[in-house]
């Protein structure tokens, strides 16, 4: 008797101090949830953005390490106007949405196209950019004019994108994935594959600003029409800021200041929400 009690008595203490580290461990490590909690230097807290950096003119690595882009400087200026101090990490292109999911980010901008598969696990913004698919291929091909025409033929595309999936459309393709766009642009040019399934505004900006060399965008009309937006987890604190914020800056020019900046051009007009 007199033993079982005293059993009784040390595993309630030992109970008690496991607890005891448990919540001490919880409160010094967080418990997971998004980060927009802590405050930041612009004092509304901090928002930690990923993206994946080798898609440019969207987002790149400079000179000296930093992060540039049209989604760099478009998502400073959210941050700015909503009060939220913008942290990025890189991530690969397929971790992202894991990583919203797992809450490890709070949020994601990296010309992530808005699909229906996707919002099924993460929410996204209103749209920021307009983009859509192109083919792209060596300067000298004559025979690839169509998805249609690549039947059979080797497809280069970056992983988990939708230039990946709709490679994927294509009967016969022998498709090869790789971790960024310019890998897989490299590897046309290299002449081991046929044609590269990417984002138009990329394979465009990589064969003007002279990145890749011997490569042409093979039809005129792009594969499909695509809105970007910037992801969070489902039911993200964050998401009526970062909507707010991009409202006001479509709103007040300073979003067609970035885009000019970037695309020397004028940006279409937006939809409110993506059409799916
Ligand atoms: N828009 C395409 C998609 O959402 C490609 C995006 C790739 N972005 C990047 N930063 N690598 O699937």
């Amino acid at each position: 008797m007199l033993r079982l009690s005293r059993f009784r008595f040390l595993r309630q203490v030992l109970i008690g101090l496991l607890s005891f580290v448990c919540v001490v461990t919880f409160a010094a490590c967080g418990s997971g949830t998004p980060t927009t909690s802590s405050t930041g230097s612009s004092g509304g807290g901090v928002l930690k953005v990923a993206t994946e950096p080798a898609f440019p003119p969207f987002e790149s690595q400079g000179t000296s390490g930093d992060l540039v882009g049209f989604d760099i400087d478009l998502m400073k200026a959210i941050g700015a106007e909503a009060g939220l101090d913008i942290q990025f990490q890189s991530l690969p292109f397929d971790g992202i949405i894991p990583a919203l999911q797992a809450g490890t980010v709070d949020a994601a901008i990296s010309a992530m196209t808005i699909t229906a598969e996707r919002s099924q696990s993460v929410s996204f913004s209103r749209p920021y950019f307009k983009a859509g698919l192109a083919i792209a291929v060596r300067a000298k091909e004559t025979g690839i004019t169509s998805l249609d025409s690549l039947k059979n033929k080797r497809i280069a595309v970056q992983i988990g994108t939708t230039g990946a999936d709709e490679a994927k459309k294509v009967a016969g393709a022998k498709i090869r994935t790789f971790d960024s766009a310019p890998l897989a642009l490299q590897e046309l040019a290299n002449g081991n594959v046929d044609a590269v399934i990417n984002d138009a505004p990329v394979t465009l900006y990589a064969i003007k600003s002279g990145n890749i060399s011997g490569l042409k965008v093979a039809t005129d009309q792009l594969l499909t029409e695509e809105f970007y937006g910037i992801a969070m987890p489902k039911d993200s604190p964050s998401l009526e800021k970062v909507n707010t914020g991009l409202k006001a800056l479509i709103d007040n020019g300073k979003y067609n200041e970035i885009y000019k900046k970037w695309f020397d051009s004028e940006p279409a007009t937006l939809p409110e929400t993506a059409p799916l």
